[in-house]
């Protein structure tokens, strides 16, 4: 075993060594990979992958460490440890063509240190199908503590933003800034960690955790759509603070639950200019964040408040807040509505876009979150009902699924983690597929970071 796993090796860093050296059409480079191929199929007979880690300055391939370094393995680590890969995963199936495109991607990519996500969306769009890569299992473990650590803060500095402008006192917009850029970071590092979060609803502390679930929903859609750091960071703060102006109405107007009438209406309508007053005395503000804050509720085909004259020009950023505050109000419990599943948010949304929502950005939303948002129920085809926890590798495939009750739907002791691509023995056909989703209302309320710390543990 040992000397066919460094035969492996050996061939892919054969290849990329050539890669350097001669044209990709080139024998020295075809045929290792090739050869590669080869012999990774007998691995396959009785595993659906194998995985490749480099741990402490070693490679290890299905836990054998390689020891005996030629100058191209060495090559080979070395670049896997430039662009931050701990770990390789060959699925069963891979091609000829999947290993060249590796070997590729490990050529040509020059940046040093790439964020996990950005790796696995890559290899996506080059499409690298039965090749993935993910962070070692600790690392995933402490993105979460990370995570949550992260939000905690976030909600802190929004209760004490509000806290201040109730108490007559200017918020500290550095504070909002260094928060921002610290959920900035973790959503590009580990997004479903971070995401994951803003499903955790606290319906008495409703505007502080909207706040927070606003701007790491509104960091993720700035994200997908590419914009520079500091443009994400003002949408973020946007974000933040985008209900800050409603520190200045009575409380029992905000948490009136059911209908408004015109009069309190017309109060709850002045928040966004109140809150474009509030950050104007803030430091940290960049001024399109004032902006947007102003804008939040001014809708896609304007007809919102405050109503914008025929010729003002509005920032297009103030849309992706929209999209994420209705995302995330959509997805709450209050008083007066049910909570709908991130599905049935997504559809409502949909209906709403091109006149109160930007049509592109939420499809824009709905990409960030994938086809089955984390926390998702879903039915398995097992009969059993699990919730998502990741978006797949690579944005392609399956979700992972943590499966919380039976077949015959009692809940299990503990969730429990399954790979949706693990085949059936007998047919070889999958064990578990996705039926649909399933309305959780009709089970018991799930702690979304109680599920993952289980699964990830
Ligand atoms: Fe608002
Ligand atoms: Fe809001």
């Amino acid at each position: 075993m040992e000397s066919a796993i460094a035969g492996v090796i050996r061939s892919l860093g054969a290849s990329l060594k050539n890669r350097g050296l001669y044209p990709a059409t080139h024998p020295l480079v075809r045929t290792p990979v090739e050869k590669c191929h080869s012999e990774l199929a007998p691995f396959f007979a009785n595993r659906s992958e194998l995985a490749l880690t480099v741990s402490d300055g070693t490679l290890v391939l299905e836990g054998v460490p390689i020891f005996q370094l030629t100058s191209s393995l060495e090559l080979f680590m070395a670049r896997l440890g430039a662009i931050g890969l701990p770990a390789v995963i060959f699925e069963r199936g891979v091609s000829v063509e999947d290993i060249e495109l590796f070997v590729r991607f490990l050529h040509e990519t020059k940046e040093q240190g790439l964020p996990i996500p950005e790796i696995k969306s890559r290899l996506a769009r080059w499409g690298v199908t039965h090749i993935r890569v993910t962070a070692t299992e600790e690392e995933e473990q402490d993105d979460f503590t990370l995570a949550r650590e992260i939000y905690g803060n976030a909600l802190n500095v929004v209760v004490r933003a509000l806290k201040d402008v109730r108490n007559g006192k200017t918020p500290d917009g550095a504070e909002s800034d260094r928060a921002v850029r610290e959920m900035s970071g973790m959503v590009s590092r580990n997004r479903d960690a971070m995401l994951a979060l803003t499903l955790i609803k606290n319906f008495d502390e409703y505007t502080y955790n909207h706040s927070v679930n606003v701007s790491v929903l509104s960091l993720a859609v700035a994200e997908t759509l590419g914009l520079s750091e500091n443009e994400r960071i003002g949408v973020g703060v946007a974000g933040l603070l985008h209900d800050v102006g409603k520190t200045q109405l009575a409380l029992d107007l905000i948490r009136k639950p059911g209908t408004l009438t015109v009069e309190e209406f017309e109060e709850i309508k002045k928040h966004p200019e109140e809150g474009f007053a509030i950050l104007g005395k803030m430091t940290h503000i960049q001024e399109s964040t004032r902006a947007v804050v102003r804008e939040h509720h001014m809708r896609y085909d304007r007809t919102g408040y405050p109503r914008p004259e025929p010729e003002y020009r509005m920032n297009p950023h103030s849309y992706v807040i929209a999209v994420a505050d209705c995302f995330d109000a959509l997805t709450t419990m209050r008083s007066y509505q049910k909570a709908r599943t991130p599905q049935q948010a997504l559809e409502i949304m949909r209906k709403l876009a091109g006149k109160s929502l930007d049509p592109d950005l939420v499809e824009l939303l709905e990409r960030s979150l994938g086809v089955y948002p984390v926390g998702t129920m879903v039915r398995l085809s097992t009969m059993e009902v699990g919730v998502v926890t990741g978006a797949p590798d690579g944005g392609k495939g399956e979700p992972k699924v943590a499966i919380l009750f039976d077949r015959s739907g009692n809940p299990l002791a503990a969730p429990q983690g399954v790979d949706l691509r693990e085949p059936d023995p007998s047919s070889g056909r999958p064990r578990r597929m996705i039926l649909g989703t399933v309305n959780p209302l009709m089970h018991p309320p799930v702690s979304m970071s109680g599920i993952l710390q289980a699964v990830s543990g």
